[in-house]
């Protein structure tokens, strides 16, 4: 026994209350062989070759790199993030940029300046399981939002609203939704219903936090304007991250909102300030123009993987129905009534593949036969294999009910 390490796992540890009911879920290492279709992983060999700029940041930048940087991110990528979310029409200065250590720091810090136990959270249901575990830490009451095929349901939410309000209950502090290709049922929110959330935010006095990764991975159909660009009263909060767009690993995102929400969040940030030499490595990369031809081939890239998985479930597994996003890395996938996508995981895990239960994504008990897939990480031929070992664990499961 490592030393340490209590006989029974430290119980009896003081916990605080926020964490004690918290689950844990353990990261298994993916075994050689097995196919990962679970985590929103880059594809390893279009990962960017970043030797020439993390030698300049080494060398040229050797004292800026290597030292404690400024809280909220180095000045040049504050503003080289301003002029990139400003080519959406969210206008924004280089000091309503805050450089975060991914996007869900950024939530995370949000929740810090924003949550007190108990406060009620507005979410699709599903929606992206690492915010529900953010959220969870936070103790924060989710309120269920319902979506259709163009996203968020505003009736449902104005109904909601109005209902607490009538009731005399608190109005929720913040909804939080991925517009663009929501994760994981991969539905972009319209145009009209964005203004009119900008709108019932300023009325009801909410925040919305709009979760924005897979804009840039759009392999069809016109991008809309992201929520922020209408948001005039600083009601809306963005996270970018460039983890989708340069490399997962590198931890650098960016929180764009009020200067003074910028302020109080770099206040709270406990680390004291991004990594300076990922963010250096990162500014010269965009500055140097690698960053346009390398999005658009990554986009390319996993558009093939989209239709590679669809075309695979179509032909292994015609019983599950999928979502066909326009862009970003997952498919939604129904299958059959009889098939708990729980129950199924190990016999999956057996069979050589890896998928997210669709449990993981609902705020509260939800049904059991949905699972994610995310296309991005294995190449075409790892996908086929993929969906033929999860048809087969199908079929094993039923044969064992
Ligand atoms: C909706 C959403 N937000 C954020 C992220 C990534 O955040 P980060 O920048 O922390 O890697 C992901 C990645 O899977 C995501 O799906």
């Amino acid at each position: 026994m490592p030393v340490g390490e209590a006989p029974h796992g430290g119980q009896g540890l003081p916990y605080a209350a926020r964490v004690a009911t918290l689950s844990i879920r353990d990261e298994v290492p993916l075994r050689l062989g097995t196919v990962s279709l679970a985590a929103g992983d880059a594809f390893p060999p279009q990962l960017p070759d970043l030797t020439d700029v993390a030698v300049k940041a080494l060398t040229t930048y050797r004292a800026e790199a290597l030292q404690y940087g400024p809280r909220a991110g180095l000045p040049e990528l504050r503003r080289w993030v301003a002029n990139y979310v400003g080519a959406d029409e969210v206008r924004v200065t280089p000091e309503q940029v805050l450089i975060v250590n991914g996007a869900k720091h950024g939530l995370d810090l949000i929740c810090k300046l924003f949550l007190d136990p108990g406060d009620a959270v507005l979410v699709t249901s599903p929606t992206y399981q690492s915010a529900l575990g953010i959220f969870r830490a936070y103790q924060a009451e989710f309120v269920r939002v319902g979506q259709d095929a163009e996203g968020l349901d505003l009736d449902d939410l104005e109904d909601e609203l109005g209902r607490r309000q009538r009731t005399g209950r608190p109005a929720p502090k913040l909804l939080y939704n991925v517009f663009e290709f929501h994760n994981p049922t991969g539905v972009t929110v319209s145009a009209q219903r964005r203004q009119r959330l900008v709108e019932l935010a300023g009325r009801y006095g909410f925040l919305v936090v709009e979760d924005d990764p897979y804009r840039c991975m759009r392999f069809e159909g016109v991008p809309v304007r992201p929520v922020q660009s209408w948001d005039e009263q600083g009601r809306v909060i963005g996270l970018g991250t460039f983890a989708k767009i340069v490399a997962p690993g590198l931890r650098v995102g960016w929180v764009t909102a009020t200067t003074d929400v910028v302020r109080r969040m770099a206040s709270v940030k406990s680390d004291g300030g991004s990594c300076p030499l990922t963010q250096r490595m990162i500014f010269e990369y965009c500055r140097s123009g690698y960053l346009e031809p390398h999005v658009h081939d990554l986009a390319k890239t996993y558009g093939e993987h989209r239709d590679q998985m669809l075309d695979r479930l179509a032909h292994d597994l015609p019983e599950a129905t999928a979502t066909r996003p326009q862009g970003g890395y997952y498919l939604w996938v129904r299958l059959a009534e009889d098939v708990n996508t729980e129950e199924l995981l190990p016999l999956a895990a057996r069979s050589g593949v890896r998928y997210l239960p669709g449990s993981l994504f609902y705020p509260a008990a939800g049904p059991v036969n949905y699972l994610r897939l995310a296309y991005s990480f294995s190449s075409p031929s790892e996908i086929a294999e993929g969906i033929a070992r999860l048809a087969g664990a199908v079929r094993e499961l039923r044969r064992s009910s």
